[in-house]
């Protein structure tokens, strides 16, 4: 079949050589969840139906796409292109579709992964990753089932793509934001992987049921965190996860329809319905089923659903009563399930869910200090004064954590408390987006108009929603003359999927 798209083709990204960090060639890649792979080719676009794919794509640039290469061959000279051939032998939903092309080489970071990338930011790249990878896979086959897609790549896409990650089967896609120099930002790398579990294997049946391959996903990535770094680690994620879910709650308003963790999207793009909720919530429901059943108990079904549902799509209640019947036999357990869990609330009340106990080791340090800045802002009379020593043994999950209970303060800090802290702290100086993308939202919500254009400038430089629309949001804040013309300048530069949900933010 050959196609050709249009400029309503929302899943391709086309950028000029001027976009890349190479600056020569031209680059290509693809974003078709949730609904965006019917703009490329016609398809049963929902995640309820699965087929294998062949891929037979020419480009005068190496491509990748989401099988395992077959041949590599047959130069045209006219074109200047080489055939790239690829083949999916598993079953997978049309969303998972992906192809790129660029000036892409790879390295090599483990025995059954590497990592794909521009050829100039490669060695930044492996030196990131190398070695990081092959440890989730294995705790991850031995907590669910071998690893089914054969090989775990990465490819690292340009600055504009729009998510975190990108769980494409065999290569999972990353925004460069995650290459920060010291693996503080790599969990993105386990949430992926872990999607080749949840989601790429056993998939929503529709995107009302999205929490079934999110909170599955967030749930297995902090098992991973926990597995090599201890039990506190899986807490502290949680309690960033929870106030994630706070704010999404906050934004959405406690009734809205998406703070449910079935939704209902008729009439909707799940696009819009996007947000931490189905993650958190999600893995909030998951976690309180292991507890209730107890962890032993618990880890047993885990291989049972993930076999069950192998190359399949579900829904939430295809969980339930797999559940139920895994542990017919068992009474105890089925007490719980019956008596214990209430279905129907988890699955269809809006707002908040009851929050489990969880471990404060790693965070009492962030707010006992960020309890000295909520007095700073409150205007009480303190003896603190503020030194570059206070975060000095933080770590950069640590620090993020801070300033998120910072953004939460009922008061707002003056634009001179937010220079008292820029000196002491020097978080505007971060190369660590999760940081500097915070802290330009403490001076945005401060009205410090120093960081306005810092703030302006830096969100033309990356692509990522999660940085880029509160960023946005906030300039639109301070100064909607700056916030539209910083858009219109760097519109062509982020990806039609951003592009569109910013417009909306700003209301042009
Ligand atoms: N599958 C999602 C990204 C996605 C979701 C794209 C819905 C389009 C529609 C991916 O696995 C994801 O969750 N990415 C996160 C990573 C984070 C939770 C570690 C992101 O992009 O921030
Ligand atoms: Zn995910």
């Amino acid at each position: 079949m050959k196609i050709s798209t249009t400029d309503d083709c929302t899943a391709l990204q086309w950028l000029t050589p001027e976009q890349t960090t190479g600056k020569k060639h031209p680059y290509m890649f693809s974003q078709c969840q949730a609904s965006h792979a019917r703009t490329i080719f016609p398809c049963a676009d929902t995640p309820a139906c699965k087929s294998t794919f062949s891929y037979s794509i020419r480009s005068p640039l190496p491509v990748v796409a989401s099988g395992l290469p077959t041949t590599l061959d047959s130069y045209d000279p006219k074109t200047k292109t080489l055939l790239y051939c690829f083949e999916q032998k598993n079953p997978i939903p049309a969303y998972l579709m992906a192809v790129a092309s660029g000036n892409i080489g790879s390295v090599q970071v483990g025995p059954r992964s590497w990592v794909y990338g521009e050829c100039e930011d490669l060695v930044r790249y492996k030196d990131e990753l190398d070695g990081e990878v092959e440890p989730f896979i294995e705790i991850a086959e031995k907590m669910i089932t071998p690893y089914a897609w054969s090989v775990y790549n990465v490819l690292v896409l340009p600055a504009s793509f729009p998510y975190g990650g990108m769980e494409n089967p065999v290569w999972t896609y990353a925004t460069p934001t995650i290459i920060s120099g010291d693996k503080s930002n790599i969990d993105v790398i386990a949430h992926e992987l872990a999607h080749s579990w949840s989601g790429n294997l056993v998939s929503n049946a529709g995107w009302n049921h999205f929490w079934l391959n999110e909170g599955w996903t967030v749930y297995i990535e902090r098992r991973i965190g926990a597995a090599l770094h201890g039990p506190a680690e899986f807490d502290f994620s949680a309690l960033i996860g929870w106030r994630a879910l706070e704010e999404s709650v906050k934004l959405f308003g406690e009734d809205h329809e998406f703070t449910k963790l079935i939704t209902n999207l008729v009439d909707q793009d799940p696009d819009d319905a996007f947000s931490s909720i189905p993650y958190e919530k999600g893995f909030t429901f998951l976690y309180h089923l292991d507890n209730s059943l107890g962890r032993e108990k618990w880890d047993k079904f885990i291989p049972h659903y993930f076999k069950t549902f192998a190359f399949k799509s579900l829904t939430s209640l295809d969980l339930q009563n797999t559940l139920f019947d895994f542990f017919k036999d068992d009474e105890a357990a089925t007490k719980v399930l019956k008596h214990d869990i209430d279905w129907e609330k988890w699955f269809f009340a809006p707002g908040m869910p009851p929050k489990p106990k969880f471990d404060t080791s790693l965070v009492d340090v962030c707010y006992e200090l960020a309890k000295k800045w909520e007095a700073v802002a409150a205007g009480d009379d303190t003896s603190f004064t503020p030194s570059p020593s206070d975060i000095k043994e933080l770590s950069s999950n640590q620090l993020v954590f801070f300033l998120d209970q910072l953004a939460q303060l009922p008061k707002p800090f003056t634009p001179k408390q937010v220079e008292m802290m820029a000196d002491n702290y020097h978080f505007g100086d971060s190369g660590n987006a999760e940081i500097i993308s915070r802290w330009y939202g403490i001076a945005l919500k401060a009205k410090d108009d120093k960081w306005y254009k810092p703030a302006a400038e830096w969100v033309g430089t990356v692509g990522r929603m999660k940085f880029v629309r509160p960023i946005f949001r906030g300039l639109n804040q301070c100064d909607h003359e700056l916030a539209v013309k910083t858009f219109e300048a760097h519109k062509t530069f982020y990806h039609p999927i951003c592009r569109n949900q910013v417009q909306k933010d700003l209301g042009l």
